[in-house]
């Protein structure tokens, strides 16, 4: 089978297509079939070994898969053969086929396409988890997104109004933010070319906002939390603008509010069941027509340079994936 491999950590361009064996199933385990791999900015990443997991080398990126199941390994009783499947593999999806833990993957429901499939677990299991069990957001709050027209952003604006919030969308273009507004968003801030912090104070009355969800870091980070409400919730998800910031301590002392990690993967990890409940629930939210991802392009496997370099030059809207 062909595989996108890392041999040594780099950019993109050191990515290499080439002609592996396909994996066995071993115990706990099942071969997928790739027809669609999600492409996350951890992808990004673990190919440059900046990310929380090393795989061992040679390794392939794509950490959520949609395919068919070609094999199950003993103990593997969900699923069969032939099955349509959507898992979290963590790394090992940028190929035509990958080795996946039972207890993370999934059948898919019925009418659901592959694609979308490989596009709903990261970024809506992500946002979901941060928003439901982080933030526990509550109807009526006011939740501020930063990067909200990216992978995980945009999820957190879709299901911040499915959760009754009423969502400000930040991002850095004026495009990125008339996608926020099709996809719900209440009110938006372009921070490249606006003050946040003004426009916050504008948009809420001077009373700043209740969740905060940042995927971003970077120099938005403070400003951000410096706009809070009294016992506000503020979301650390990630960092792609580079830095990881640092915080005056005064500020959540000041407004009363928490600063609230979020660590979806390890969730999904160490809390199977929970996060098998909230994967049920974002099916619902799908079947009922609430949630759909916005599929920005589809690269193949030796576009898999350009879809990662794509991410990382902020041009994605909603979901890069591969389909090999
Ligand atoms: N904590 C968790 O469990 C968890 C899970 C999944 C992902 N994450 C993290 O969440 C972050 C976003 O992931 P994603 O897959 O949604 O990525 P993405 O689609 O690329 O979105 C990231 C957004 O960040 C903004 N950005 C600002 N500076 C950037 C830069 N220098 N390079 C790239 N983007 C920049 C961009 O929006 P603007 O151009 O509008 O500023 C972009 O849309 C990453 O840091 C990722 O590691 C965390």
């Amino acid at each position: 089978m062909k595989a996108v491999l890392c041999r040594q950590y780099g950019p993109p361009e050191s990515l290499q297509v080439e002609e592996i064996e396909w994996p066995k199933a071993d115990k706990g385990k099942l071969v997928i079939e790739v027809k669609a791999c999600g492409v996350n900015f951890p992808d990004t990443l673990i190919i440059q070994g900046k990310y929380q997991f090393k795989p061992a080398f040679p390794f392939s990126p794509g950490g959520e898969v949609a395919g068919v199941v070609r094999e199950v390994g003993e103990g593997v009783t969900h699923l069969k053969p032939g099955d349509n499947v959507f898992s979290l593999t963590g790394w090992g999806g940028f190929s035509e086929g990958v080795l996946a833990d039972g207890y993370r993957s999934f059948p898919m429901p019925l009418g659901m396409d592959h694609q979308t499939a490989a596009s709903l677990m990261y970024t809506y299991g992500t946002s979901y988890h941060a928003l439901k069990d982080r933030a526990n957001i509550q109807m009526g709050e006011t939740l501020l997104v930063l990067g909200a027209a990216g992978g995980v952003g945009l999820a957190a604006v879709t299901l911040g109004k499915i959760m009754g919030a009423k969502v400000i969308a930040a991002a850095s273009t004026d495009e990125k933010l008339a996608l926020c507004r099709e996809f719900g968003a209440d009110e938006t801030i372009n921070y490249l070319s606006q003050d946040l912090r003004e426009r916050i104070k504008e948009i809420t009355g001077g009373q700043g906002v209740d969740v905060i969800y940042d995927p971003v870091g970077g120099n938005l980070a403070e400003p951000a939390l410096r706009s809070m409400s009294w016992r506000g919730r503020y979301l650390v998800i990630g960092f792609a603008a580079g830095p990881i910031p640092s915080l005056p301590l005064n500020l959540p002392l000041l407004n009363g509010c928490s600063v609230v990690g979020v660590f979806w993967g390890a969730f999904a990890e160490r809390q199977p069941q929970d996060n098998f409940r909230n994967v049920q629930e974002l099916i619902g939210f799908w079947q009922d027509g609430r949630l759909k991802p916005h599929i920005h392009a589809t690269y193949s496997l030796e576009q898999a340079a350009d879809a990662l370099n794509e991410m990382l030059g902020r041009r994605v809207m909603g979901k890069v994936l591969i389909v090999p």
